[in-house]
């Protein structure tokens, strides 16, 4: 199906004041931003409306509630190459005159907006005062779609809400991965907590040809298949859910691909006693915290095929370099295949991010918690609230 919702190309926006829910949310280190990966997906939307002569007011959070978000308004002005004007707040006479004094082309970023509480208690006063300062409303941040905060639920009561380019791309990139991919579809996990992605394994096992589990998520799948897990990260009010999936997955006739060599330490920091060893072989005393060359390798059918690989979830502790080879090693499999590759997961896009792959993938996409749920096949408040196509 293609995108439901009504898009900023689906209304008139000239001269009018449009406020963007966008997403400044990006790590900032000692004022400075790095990492313009969600500043250019920001871009093509900020665009259409500059090119439409729009007068823009740009709205976002930041996940620290406590950050200005007066660095990311300079970091995005290189970004579009356009004057960016900053003012440090949300609501204030001030930001009432500078929005009534925008220009067509004028950009206008607030301050972020989790210095309000009534932000994440989706507050429907604070809700229809944003909604105050524009005409239309744009939901353009997909990271955020998932919270159900005012910026997201309470301004579409007010005003006429659209989603974003940016938005688009990411619901129907991942939408139709899932729902008409090029088969086969495969899905490779991990990441460390079974609890928060068991429903994204249950969902996903309805959709894919095979699954493989790796990351700390793997041990709990075998403790539950009685393997020797020492002192690794398992969850053990999962194991009876691990085991339920399997049983799900048995009687589907799909198979959950599991490490069979791993790689332990018996510290992590520093690694100490790192040795690669069968999953039969993990001691009392051992932590895993990779999966070894043996599993990559018996992974080739799961690459070797011209269909869909959906990549959720690190192999092991990417971020130590003793334990990063089995997601370097997935990340180069995945690129090397010939099949069509989407990233989605906070992580597993940080990693690929720091290890300069980006481009090498077809889609990576911008959202953590977004596109788990999105890949969970749940609904995203923030999408659900715009105006559909054809209303
Ligand atoms: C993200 O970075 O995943 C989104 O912007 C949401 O941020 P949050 O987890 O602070 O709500």
């Amino acid at each position: 199906m293609d995108f439901t919702k009504k898009t900023v190309k689906d209304i008139d926006v000239r001269g009018k004041r449009v406020i963007v829910r966008t997403m400044l949310n990006v790590p900032i280190e000692d004022g400075k931003i790095d990492d313009t990966m969600r500043l250019q997906a920001a871009k093509p939307t900020i665009e259409y409306l500059l090119d439409q002569g729009a007068r823009v007011v740009l709205i976002s959070h930041h996940s620290d509630k406590d950050q200005s978000l007066e660095p990311v308004a300079a970091a995005l002005a290189d970004v579009l190459n356009h004057d960016v004007s900053f003012i440090p707040s949300v609501l204030s006479s001030d930001v009432e005159r500078a929005v009534n004094a925008l220009k067509p082309l004028d950009v206008l970023v607030l301050e972020n907006l989790r210095f309000h509480p009534e932000e994440e208690q989706n507050d429907d006063a604070f809700a229809r005062s944003l909604a105050a300062y524009g005409d239309i409303f744009v939901e353009d941040d997909f990271t955020a779609c998932h919270r159900a905060h005012a910026s997201l639920v309470g301004i579409p009561k007010y005003l006429p809400a659209v989603a974003g380019l940016g938005l688009e791309l990411e619901v129907d990139t991942i939408t139709k991965a899932l729902e008409h991919p090029k088969k086969p579809l495969v899905a490779i996990t991990g990441g460390a907590k079974v609890s928060t992605k068991i429903p994204i394994l249950s969902f996903l096992l309805k959709k894919v040809d095979s699954v493989f589990v790796g990351g700390a998520m793997a041990n709990t799948f075998l403790a539950a298949l009685g393997k020797p897990v020492g002192k690794s990260l398992v969850e053990h009010d999962q194991i009876d859910l691990a085991n339920k999936i399997l049983e799900e997955a048995k009687a589907a006739g799909k198979t959950i691909l599991l490490p069979v060599d791993v790689v332990v330490a018996s510290e992590l920091d520093p690694p100490t006693n790192v040795r690669t060893i069968s999953v039969d072989d993990v001691g009392e005393n051992d932590i895993i915290a990779d999966v070894g060359p043996q599993t990559i390798g018996q992974l080739d059918e799961l690459f070797n095929h011209e269909g869909t690989i959906i990549w959720n979830g690190p192999a092991g502790i990417f971020e130590t370099d003793e334990f990063s080879g089995g997601t370097t090693a997935l990340a180069d499999k995945i690129i090397s295949s010939g099949a069509y590759s989407l990233v989605g997961g906070g992580d597993t896009c940080d990693f690929v991010d720091n290890a300069g792959l980006h481009d090498k993938f077809n889609f990576v996409s911008t959202g953590g918690g977004a596109s788990l749920e999105l890949m969970s096949g749940n609904k995203l408040p923030g999408v659900e609230a715009l105006l559909d196509k054809e209303a």
